[in-house]
């Protein structure tokens, strides 16, 4: 509370000073400023959350105040105080130039503190989501990829140091980490940009159609092979092919893989003769490449050959301290994607966000925003918007905690270390009753407390 600061303009010195010394004593931080022009110089070194301000004054008026600050500085709140001539230009204001609120005189003194409130609270809201915005805009965005950690950097780098060349890379990263993304990224920042981008995902083309695929077939080279095809070799030529989930390409295909990357030459299905291609390979996959190759699920020679560069993608859970920037771009975008009305976050919403373990990384967060944003009618997203995967659970199973709001009655928090330290020891009652530090016994007798407590809450 002690920095939430409000600046007041009037004209009248008693009035501005009375004022003053009531919303000081309501525990803000005041200034005044004798007139619009004065208002103007204080906000600068000031930067009051909300600004009360007088309409009729000499100099600069309340509504042309209102104009500037609206103009330089959006996110500040500004409450007009009205003599009876000028209500209907406050009421104006209010609606069509972002003013707050109005007064009229005699203020309500009981309804300014409480309008007082919202306005500092909306306004320290919009200004947390500035100094957001401003950040993203420094440094926290690599084209359409977000995130200023340094893990994030490091894959930046990664890019703008592979793309000038023709050099395979590999991808790796669990799956929506942005893998594709940062194909995409390697292919707009390479010489190649203006040539085409073709992804396949090996994983997602039955066995029998993938070399077909790839390298293309010619009329009648196998039953249903009515037409000539182009595979995506030939379609990617002078571009970028992006081969996703490479360890899934069947392991008899991935030797033609490796001859055609090693020649440059692709031969249709049915055909005798070659072609040859320029084409840059991304390979991507969200397993572990060299398990992969203990498996027998990726060719060892392959591999070689694929990850000349391997750029490896953090999971979210890994760099969380990016959700925030994501989350912010994620609603900036969506809300205009879907002509919707949110723009910010409450901070109990996103610390929820914030403590969540995101198995689906970051395509699981814009999952969950696109929802918020679509269910969301007004301004900010809050915790009733969110999943209740998210805002329900009482453990994150990275950090082995248990959340404890404070002014948590002490039996239930004794209560929910001791359910969640049995499930997290496989129900194993003797190991639970090591760890905690109690008897077997007493143990016991608190699930069976537990239990009875639940069956009467059942009943009742
Ligand atoms: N750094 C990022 N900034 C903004 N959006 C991102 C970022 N990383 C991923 N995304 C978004 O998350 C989603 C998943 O990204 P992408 O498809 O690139 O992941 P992937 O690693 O290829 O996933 P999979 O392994 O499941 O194929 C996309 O909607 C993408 O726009
Ligand atoms: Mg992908």
């Amino acid at each position: 509370m002690s920095d939430q600061r409000v600046l007041i303009v009037d004209d009248e010195e008693p009035a501005r000073q009375g004022l003053s010394e009531i919303v000081s004593n309501w525990g803000y931080v005041t200034e005044t400023a004798a007139d619009g022009r004065e208002a103007v110089e204080r906000v600068d070194s000031f930067a009051p959350l909300v600004v009360i301000t007088d309409v009729v004054m000499p100099n600069l008026d309340g509504f042309k105040l209102l104009t500037h600050l609206k103009t330089e500085y959006p996110e500040t709140a500004v409450i007009l105080l009205t003599g009876q001539a000028s209500v209907d230009a406050a009421i104006r204001a209010v609606k069509d130039e972002g003013a707050f609120y109005y007064f009229e005189k005699p203020i309500d003194m009981r309804r300014l503190q409480l309008v007082l409130r919202k306005a500092a609270e909306y306004s320290s809201a919009r200004r947390e989501n500035e100094v957001l915005r401003r950040q993203l805009r420094q440094y926290g965005v690599f084209g359409e990829m977000v995130g200023a950690s340094e893990a994030m950097r490091e894959v930046y780098t990664m890019v703008e140091q592979v793309a000038p060349s023709s050099v395979s890379v590999l991808v790796t990263g669990e799956s929506g980490t942005g893998k594709e993304m940062v194909a995409r990224s390697i292919h707009k920042l390479s010489p190649r940009v203006n040539q085409p981008f073709i992804a396949i995902n090996c994983a997602a083309v039955p066995e029998t159609l993938m070399e077909s695929e790839l390298f293309g077939h010619e009329k009648g080279a196998f039953t249903g092979a009515a037409d000539r095809r182009i595979g995506c070799f030939e379609l990617a030529n002078n571009g970028t092919l992006l081969l996703d989930e490479i360890a899934d390409m069947p392991f008899l295909l991935q030797a033609k893989l490796l001859r055609v990357l090693e020649d440059k030459h692709v031969r249709r299905l049915g055909s005798t003769k070659e072609t040859s291609v320029d084409v840059r390979v991304i390979a991507a996959t969200n397993k572990d490449p060299v398990k992969a190759v203990q498996q027998e699920t990726l060719r060892e020679d392959l591999l070689y050959r694929l990850n000349v560069i391997t750029i490896h993608l953090p999971a979210l859970r890994e760099h969380r301290d990016d959700i925030p920037l994501l989350v912010q771009h994620m609603i900036e975008e969506l809300s205009k994607r879907h002509n919707k009305p949110a723009q910010l976050i409450s901070p109990e919403a996103a610390e929820m966000l914030l403590g969540y373990h995101w198995p689906g990384n970051v395509r699981e967060l814009r999952n969950v925003i696109e929802r918020a944003v679509i269910i969301c009618q007004g301004e900010q997203i809050e915790e009733r918007h969110l999943p209740f995967n998210i805002t329900g659970q009482e453990t994150s199973p990275t950090t082995d905690a248990v959340m404890i709001p404070i002014g948590m009655p002490l039996d239930e928090v004794e209560r929910r270390v001791i359910l969640s330290t049995l499930a997290r020891s496989d129900n194993n009652k003797t190991r639970t009753a090591e760890t905690l530090h109690i008897s077997l016994k007493t143990l016991h007798n608190k699930l069976k407390a537990y239990k009875e407590a639940g069956s009467e809450k059942d009943e009742g």
